[in-house]
């Protein structure tokens, strides 16, 4: 009911602007729950599109520009629309071309007569992957957060966006994402289509989104979208503990800067020039988190060294490089005991720790890796932090301050991503 009242004020919003105004609830946080694709160890959400509504299965990419999702299987809807040539929607979703799809015949949604494209990606493949796509809206719902509740009510209502904007991609990149996963969600920091920016602009709320990865497959993390609290179980707010670096380049990606690193009590020897020319950047598309081989040598060396004694290396299991044996190492509230890694951001002051719980992986019977790979010498970038990391941490994304947070493994505080009344 609150959806259709939603969807006839936002036709009449169109005429007069001040709508949302003058309904009498305001959702300033919304959430998605996301959970782990155990093939592709892709983060996995889940929206509602289209007329009949369905369920579209998304990974998610915080770096993507835009959402994009297979028209070309299994598409229904009767509220899709195209992107006329030259609206504003092209304009918005950046579109490189414009024109009749081939097979005009038989238009379908993805291939009409007179519409935009622009280009979409599947970084989850490799960078050979793009597609041009049918720039279109449709119908989409996203459930809301009531804030003036905690408990198991906190859940506010389902809310309807008209028209939403996204790409209409061919099947075959669809490849590699897992089962059912039919696209990608992406929160690019300056695309005015990322799933962010548009929530923020018909919502009028600020341009913000926290994402909470659960470390097991079978239990839902999440991703608020919008305005604080972060609430977990028990009352706790994860936005309190939040410690915050600058976002530094201008790129849809996110970019911060990692000054050094420490193990233990050491501050490893870094090429200073690869850290800050080469950067890291944070990304859900990459499961554990890749050091440029110069990098990774040293924190291998480091860690093996800063291991109790009695833990001793045994043969890599790819497509990790470093593994120990597991019958000497303990484990603890906090996760696997093992030396802490320290990520210094752009002050000294301001370090992300990763415990255990995030730098070991047990991968067979007996054997724990370190939950880092070694990258490509060309790879540019100095650092990829991926999702094995940011697991049980809540991590911000604050983007008219240009900054993103760190909130530390939640283990610390008793709690983790799947412990909420919204997702679980
Ligand atoms: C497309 O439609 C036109 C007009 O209806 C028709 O003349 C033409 O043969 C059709 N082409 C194909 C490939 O079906
Ligand atoms: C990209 O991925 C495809 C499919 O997995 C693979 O066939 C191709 O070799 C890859 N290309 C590169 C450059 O890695
Ligand atoms: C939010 O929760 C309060 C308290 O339970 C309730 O009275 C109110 O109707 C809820 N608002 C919406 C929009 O669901
Ligand atoms: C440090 O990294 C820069 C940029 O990748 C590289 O040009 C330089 O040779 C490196 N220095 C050393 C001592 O390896
Ligand atoms: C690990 O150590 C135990 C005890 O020393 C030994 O029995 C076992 O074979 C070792 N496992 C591996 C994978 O090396």
């Amino acid at each position: 009911m609150y959806s259709s009242c939603y969807f006839y004020l936002f036709h009449f919003c169109l005429l007069f602007i001040t709508c949302l105004a003058q309904t009498n609830f305001h959702p300033k946080t919304f959430f998605l729950a996301v959970k782990q694709d155990p093939s592709t160890l892709q983060y996995i959400t889940e929206i509602q599109q289209r007329t009949p509504l369905v369920p579209v299965k998304l990974a998610v990419h915080v770096g993507g520009e835009n959402l994009w999702v297979d028209c070309q299987t299994g598409f229904k809807s009767s509220t899709y629309k195209p992107a006329r040539c030259n609206s504003r929607q092209c304009n918005l979703a950046k579109s490189t071309s414009c024109g009749d799809c081939k097979t005009k015949n038989k238009t379908r949604p993805g291939c009409n007569s007179n519409a935009c494209y622009n280009i979409v990606s599947n970084p989850a493949l490799n960078n050979t992957f793009y597609s041009g796509a049918e720039i279109a809206e449709d119908v989409m719902t996203i459930q809301s957060i009531n804030g003036s509740n905690t408990g198991p009510e906190s859940r506010g209502p389902v809310v309807t966006i008209p028209n939403f904007i996204f790409s209409c991609s061919p099947s075959f990149l669809t490849q590699n994402l897992g089962k059912d996963v039919k696209g990608m969600i992406g929160f690019g920091q300056q695309s005015s289509v990322s799933f962010v920016t548009q929530l923020a602009s018909v919502f009028k709320f600020s341009r913000q989104f926290a994402i909470c990865l659960s470390a097991s497959p079978q239990e839902n993390g999440i991703i608020f979208i919008g305005h604080r609290p972060y609430l977990f179980a028990l009352g706790f707010d994860a936005s309190q503990d939040l410690f915050y670096t600058p976002i530094i380049r201008s790129s849809p990606e996110y970019y911060l800067h990692v000054s050094s690193i420490r193990i233990n009590a050491k501050t490893l020897p870094l090429n200073n020039t690869l850290l800050s020319l080469g950067g890291t950047r944070i990304s859900t598309a990459v499961p554990y988190t890749v050091l440029e081989p110069s990098i990774y040598d040293t924190v291998s060396k480091a860690f093996i060294s800063e291991m109790p004694e009695n833990v001793k290396t045994v043969s890599p299991v790819a497509p990790f490089k470093t593994c120990f044996n597991s019958s000497f190492i303990g484990i603890s509230r906090l996760g696997y005991n093992a030396p802490g890694i320290y990520f210094v951001l752009h002050d000294p002051n301001v370090f992300w720790t990763i415990t255990g719980a995030n730098s070991l992986l047990l991968v067979k019977q007996g054997v724990f890796c370190l939950a880092f790979v070694e990258g490509k010498k060309a790879m540019g970038e100095a650092i990829v932090i991926g999702s094995y990391q940011m697991q049980n941490n809540l991590v911000e994304f604050d983007l008219p301050r240009r900054r993103i947070g760190f909130t530390n493994s939640l283990f610390f505080r008793q709690t983790m991503c799947s412990d909420q009344f919204y997702t679980s």
